[in-house]
């Protein structure tokens, strides 16, 4: 068991960064202690891909540096997030152990010269990650610069080799007990897939056409369980040596193939990375989108912010800079959502390697540079708010997410590719945002009754256990908001028999879904109460709900598009296509008025970010963030932490953490 919090051990919220001393020399980081101490940075997170410096050659380490810049840090005031360096291991290992190499769906082993290239199934890595973790944990368990311990780097490697099938068929025997279920399962009495012998069982290697999806699925499952037990066995060798609490930082939404429910419930502390992939409000309302999911992941406890960029932002093919004032705007806005602080990548921009032109918070330009001041400004903003330290959120509306139902959507043979399930998230949690409400993310099959809101967007695979939970749900007096290709399959990605989605649902919905029909990528069909749909119809009967919208053309003139069924104490609304931004805007708006959830701050302009963070005494803070074109004002003065001052209007791009009395 962990001693004490992350926080207790910084005396407030953490701010800092990846720290690479190893790139540098002495007179650099003499200059590092001096700009961290006026950037306020309380914590570094050290030795992520420093493997080939720490070990050598196998089983020789060398940690007389890593002691110098420890010992330094300590003295600066400066606390440790003490990485394992197994994302990226050493050329001797690779060349010793050339099994250990990661192998593509298509065959290809590939070589050492980047990073995570290692095969998570091979004993050899495994054997050599759970012993350098070990001996890092012996040498600095109790140090005193240590407040967290971060192992590996954003597990994201798939691996297909000859390990990983061996390992696969394992999971596979223990999962579904014998080859006949396995071939049930799988759907294997079509195309000649049928299973005699285990051997035979391989992952989803490069083939033909379309995959078994049942193949496809379980890989899923299996290399999130693989994961999982990898991460296991460093925290582990950690915990035997060190009290420190243990995480490893997560990438949402879908960089990394795991069930993270699963993962967080093994971590001391949840920590995620966030990139934004649009700039200006898109990375504002992506900031929301991922900082609700690490909170959710954690059930709410606070979690930690890992990595940000300065000025990072991915758009494609091109990575764009962030708007003058986003540092302090994305730092308040994790906070805002339960981060126990804001770290990035990474402290000073690399000079020379593979990340030379990733922002950092020394930028090549040096200090004097409009992001090493803005830093500066966000460092001392994070150290006004140490009160505010362990406090947490409510939220009324929850956002359903399940892993199988995100990998469910990524099979070959769906009938069309725009059923993107991450993106279908990211928009109902959006459309949320905008309505100023805050949001939890649970899982389908989650205790539900404490929300009086539930939006379930892209539910494609459903289980008979979380179809009777959402059945439950409505009639126990919950609205749910199920949207189309919901429920079509169950947890072996068979199609559900007798119209979708799964029975218990349709029967808390009313509805019975008898055909599907995916639109043409630029097609439009217009309801009867002037809303567009895209991407996806469907022709469905009504079992009991009334009609609140109908299709207007084509076959499906006159045939429901949006449902409601009163069942229960509750309602369940089903709307069988994909709204335009204003329609489901409107969608939103009218459920939560019909379950009673107002916006987090009633009255304030639409733009304006709303949040409450709460302690267990009662205290109170709420978060403003102005990302509208007027300036706001407040419908009370009130003390702000950021300025230590009254303050009764929020400026253009304005942030301020009012305490309540
Ligand atoms: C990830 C990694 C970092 C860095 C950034 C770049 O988050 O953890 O090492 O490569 O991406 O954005």
């Amino acid at each position: 068991m962990t001693s004490r919090s992350l926080t207790d051990r910084l005396g407030g919220l953490a701010f800092g960064g990846d720290y690479n001393p190893e790139q540098w020399d002495e007179p650099v980081w003499k200059e590092d202690d001096e700009l961290m101490r006026r950037a306020r940075v309380n914590l570094a997170t050290v030795g992520v891909f420093s493997w080939a410096l720490l070990e050598p050659e196998e089983g020789r380490y060398d940690f007389t540096w890593l002691d110098a810049h420890l010992d330094r840090l300590h003295a600066n005031g400066v606390a440790v997030d003490l990485a394992t360096p197994t994302a990226s291991p050493p050329p001797w290992f690779t060349l010793a152990h050339p099994d250990a190499l990661t192998v593509r769906p298509d065959g290809t082993r590939l070589v050492h010269g980047s990073r995570d290239t290692y095969c998570l199934t091979a004993p050899a890595y495994r054997n050599a990650a759970s012993r350098i973790a070990g001996a890092l944990a012996a040498r600095y368990g109790d140090h005193p610069a240590l407040a967290l311990w971060h192992v590996h780097n954003e597990y994201a490697t798939l691996c297909y080799c000859d390990h990983t099938a061996a390992a696969f068929r394992v999971w596979l025997r223990a999962r579904h007990g014998s080859l006949d279920v396995l071939n049930e399962a799988w759907g294997t009495a079509f195309w000649s897939q049928h299973y005699t012998s285990w051997e035979q069982v391989l992952p989803p290697r490069a083939t033909n056409w379309h995959h078994n999806p049942g193949q496809a699925l379980d890989f899923r499952r299996f290399w999130s369980d693989v994961v999982i037990a990898a991460y296991r066995e460093q925290r582990d060798a950690i915990r035997a040596h060190s009290d420190r609490p243990v995480t490893t930082n997560l990438m949402l939404p879908g960089y990394q193939n795991i069930d993270l429910w699963a993962l967080a419930r093994e971590l001391d502390v949840v920590s995620c990375d966030q990139y934004p992939s649009a700039p200006g409000l898109g990375a504002a309302a992506d900031v929301a989108f991922h900082a609700d999911r690490a909170r959710s992941l954690g059930g709410g406890r606070p979690w930690l912010l890992m990595e940000q960029g300065t000025s990072t932002v991915y758009d494609g093919d091109r990575v764009l800079a962030k708007d003058p004032g986003d540092i302090l705007r994305h730092t308040l806005g994790h906070i805002a959502r339960g981060s126990e602080g804001a770290l990035f990548f990474q402290w000073r921009q690399s000079r020379a390697g593979a990340e030379t032109w990733h922002s950092a918070m020394v930028p090549h330009a040096g200090p004097d540079s409009r992001i090493f001041r803005e830093v500066t400004q966000a460092g001392v903003a994070v150290a006004r708010l140490g009160e505010l330290a362990g406090s947490t959120l409510g939220a009324q509306v929850a956002v359903l997410h399940d892993p199988d139902a995100w990998w469910a959507l990524g099979v070959d043979g769906l009938p069309t590719t725009d059923l993107d399930y991450h993106a279908a998230l990211a928009r109902a949690h959006h459309t949320l945002w905008d309505a100023g409400v805050t949001v939890d993310f649970a899982h389908p099959a989650h205790e539900l009754s404490r929300y009086p809101l539930v939006v379930a967007p892209a539910l494609f695979l459903l289980s008979d256990a979380a179809a009777e939970n959402l059945r439950r749900y409505v009639s126990d007096g919950g609205t749910l908001l199920v949207q189309h290709a919901c429920g079509y399959v169950d947890d072996r990605l068979h199609a559900r028999l007798g119209g979708y989605p799964a029975a218990p649902l349709r029967e808390a919905l009313g509805i019975r879904v008898e055909e599907y029909r995916p639109l043409r990528r630029t097609e439009q069909i217009t309801l009867s109460d002037g809303t567009q749909g895209t991407a996806w119809s469907e022709s469905l009967r009504t079992e009991g709900a009334e009609t609140l919208a109908t299709y207007t053309h084509g076959m499906l003139a006159g045939s429901p598009a949006l449902t409601r069924h009163r069942f229960g104490t509750g309602q369940g609304w089903y709307l069988s296509t994909r709204l335009d931004d204003a329609g489901h805007g409107a969608l939103v708006a009218r459920l939560l008025a019909e379950a009673r959830v107002g916006p987090e701050m009633p009255g304030l302009p639409p733009g304006v970010e709303a949040t409450t963070r709460r302690a267990p005494d009662g205290r109170r803070w709420r978060f403003l963030i102005n990302h509208g074109t007027e300036p706001v004002s407040l419908p009370e003065s009130a003390h702000d932490l950021l300025t230590g001052g009254t303050v009764s209007e929020l400026p253009v791009g304005g942030c301020a953490v009012l305490r309540s009395a």
